[in-house]
């Protein structure tokens, strides 16, 4: 979604903003525009494409100003054109503005600043920002107060009317080398060095500039020149800010030399999820959560648990769940965020609501979890990203520490998120009391202990590297599968979980419509669009469902579907077009391998068709509307 870059300091501010820009561009956008200050006046270059565009634009070159705002959009309100692109202007061209989110009474406020004489030039919600700025700061006509004072009264007083979320820049002649920053329910960082200053929607962006940041917070403002950064509340009162210290450095946002940044996040995998248990799991010991205070009692009283997110990280919230139910015993549901929010769900304070979120800035599933926090239920936040706005909302947090992840395409984020919900379920289950207890894994009556259930998430860094040097048969398959218009994912269990994450992966980055069912459920509907050559992916790692899983296999076999099997199951006696095969592991933490494939599969299709794989259309990294 929409991206927000700004710096101030002593080096001339174009290319830094391009260079901000550029590395925002994974967010998904399709304008982009940058303003610096020529001769006192406001320099506006925007156009819809790509942000390299900006720097063939008339008068890119002779930008000499040392600071500015930049803004790559993603469309909500009018279609992609320059007019539409930011940064935008208020009537009288005194202010600037950039801005991340949606005014939902924009219809209002236009009509209100169209009673009182302002006009306006482009179908976007944010033309309100500027222009509101302007009506406050004309109607502040107190010669005793200096303009930064009245400019920063008039930003305050124009957020106060806005509805909705936004992430604003504000830049003026009448302050020169100074940004204002707003925020609600939008990202907005500043990042801080010596002698400059920067604004961007996320940290990776700035990582080549500063480790260290100041998160803004909802309802607050700044006020950024090159030697300085003054916070304010909703009132106008300073006061001061911790500065956060990023571990991540730059490379870690770099290509590294691979292709794509898809490829590297997906052999990153075995290192991240090695990230993700850090030291919270080791054999023989119960699991040290350093992050998480929870306490037995509290836990205890719990009696249902929800875990709330969007795609990807949804899928890993479905894992969560049988890893939660089965060694906890307390019953867990999961939800799509934006589903969750309006249906009144049934939450009090013995509910403990997981939220997961790569980004932590998904604009669905914060709200999703302030609603639950209204509701008194505890918020467990599951995050990458510190410090981002859910871990702020949230009363615990705990990280993925997956590194940052830059393609549009979650892979890392995901086997990181489910190898956590795994050591989760195994602290709540020590916690509990069911340390020593053999955990059910299957229909068959198997089961596990804990301790060897510890062993096998050890072990999976090795299994994944031994998937990842394999990966001949999924491009033979790749180099087949490309030309098709459709494919179905099958899975039992567990399995049906990866099935859907196979399925979003592969419709996001290569445009081919994908279905994911449960196995046992293709004959009630979905069986009568089998056909001749039409491609069938089915994952097959739990060994009480693998004979029925196989007979539905059949069952599309005969119709004359082609089959791909991604499997740790002996498949002996059965002919499959292409068999996957994965290293064994309990079921329950079968997915952090069996949907690696998948995402090799999505990406090679992707690249067999010629497609931006890190970009894929329409799509946003962060989706920060609603
Ligand atoms: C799919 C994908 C999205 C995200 C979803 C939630 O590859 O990346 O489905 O998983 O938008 O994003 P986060 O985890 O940042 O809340």
């Amino acid at each position: 979604m929409c991206g927000i870059i700004g710096y101030v300091g002593n080096k001339k501010a174009n290319s830094i903003l391009i260079d901000g820009l550029l590395a925002l561009e994974y967010r998904g956008y399709d304008s982009a525009g940058i303003a610096t200050l020529e001769n006192n006046e406001i320099k506006i270059l925007k156009d819809k494409g790509r942000v390299k565009n900006i720097l063939n634009l008339d008068g890119y070159d002779k930008l000499e100003g040392t600071y500015g705002i930049a803004h790559t959009r993603w469309a909500t309100h009018g279609k992609p054109s320059k007019e539409n692109s930011h940064p935008h202007f208020d009537n009288s061209k005194t202010f600037a503005v950039v801005h991340n989110g949606i005014i939902e009474n924009y219809n209002e406020l236009r009509a209100f600043l169209t009673e009182n004489g302002y006009t306006f030039y482009s179908q976007t919600d944010t033309e309100v920002i500027p222009n509101l700025i302007n009506y406050y700061f004309t109607k502040l006509n107190d010669s005793s107060k200096e303009n930064n004072e009245k400019i920063l009264e008039a930003v305050s007083s124009a957020t106060k009317d806005l509805k909705g979320s936004y992430a604003i820049e504000v830049i003026s002649p009448l302050i020169p080398e100074t940004i204002i920053v707003a925020r609600k329910d939008s990202p907005l960082v500043i990042g801080t060095s010596n002698g400059e200053n920067f604004v961007a929607s996320d940290i990776p962006a700035l990582l080549t500039y500063t480790r260290d940041f100041y998160l803004l917070d909802d309802n607050e403002l700044a006020v950024i020149t090159k030697d300085s950064i003054t916070f304010y509340n909703n009132n106008l009162d300073t006061y001061n800010k911790e500065i956060k210290n990023i571990e991540w450095d730059a490379s870690a946002a770099e290509k590294n030399g691979y292709e794509d940044y898809m490829l590297k996040e997906i052999f990153e995998q075995p290192n991240s999820i090695r990230e993700t248990i850090g030291s919270r799991l080791k054999l023989n010991e119960p699991c040290n959560f350093d992050d998480l205070d929870i306490s037995a009692d509290y836990l205890k009283n719990v009696n249902k648990i929800f875990i709330v997110a969007c795609g990807t990280a949804m899928h890993a919230g479905l894992v969560g769940k049988v890893l939660l139910e089965k060694l906890c015993k307390i019953p867990t549901e999961v939800d799509i965020a934006s589903e969750f929010r309006y249906r009144d769900p049934i939450i009090d304070d013995k509910t403990l609501c997981i939220y997961v979120s790569q980004s932590g800035e998904t604009a669905d599933t914060i709200t999703a979890l302030k609603l639950s926090k209204a509701k008194g239920a505890k918020t467990l936040a599951i995050s990458n990203v510190i410090g981002s706005s859910i871990t702020r909302e949230a009363d615990y947090t705990i990280y993925t520490h997956a590194g940052p992840e830059i393609a549009v395409a979650s892979t890392k984020a995901y086997t990181s998120q489910v190898v956590l919900f795994a050591v989760l379920a195994i602290h709540f289950a020590e916690i509990l009391g069911f340390g020593n207890s053999e955990i059910t894994i299957n229909s068959d009556g198997g089961t596990i202990t804990l301790d060897n259930l510890k062993k096998d998430i050890l072990s999976l860094p090795k299994k994944l590297n031994n998937i990842l040097e394999n990966t001949d048969i999924i491009k033979q398959f790749a180099d087949e599968a490309f030309k098709e218009k459709d494919v179905f994912f099958l899975g039992r269990g567990i399995d049906e979980t990866v099935a859907r994450e196979g399925s979003l992966k592969l419709k996001e980055i290569s445009y081919i419509h994908s279905e994911a069912y449960a196995s046992g459920e293709l004959k009630h509907g979905p069986i009568a669009l089998i056909e001749n050559g039409i491609n069938v992916i089915s994952i097959l790692t739990d060994p009480s469902l693998a004979k029925k899983s196989i007979s539905n296999i059949q069952e599309v076999i005969t119709r004359g579907a082609k089959t791909m099997v991604v499997t740790n199951q002996d498949l002996e006696g059965h002919e499959f077009d292409y068999v996957i095969e994965i290293p064994e592991v309990c079921p329950l933490i079968s997915p952090i391998l069996s949907v690696v494939p998948l995402q090799l599969l999505a990406y090679y299709i992707s690249k067999n068709k010629g497609l931006d794989v890190d970009k894929p259309r329409n799509l946003a990294k962060s989706v920060t509307v609603e």
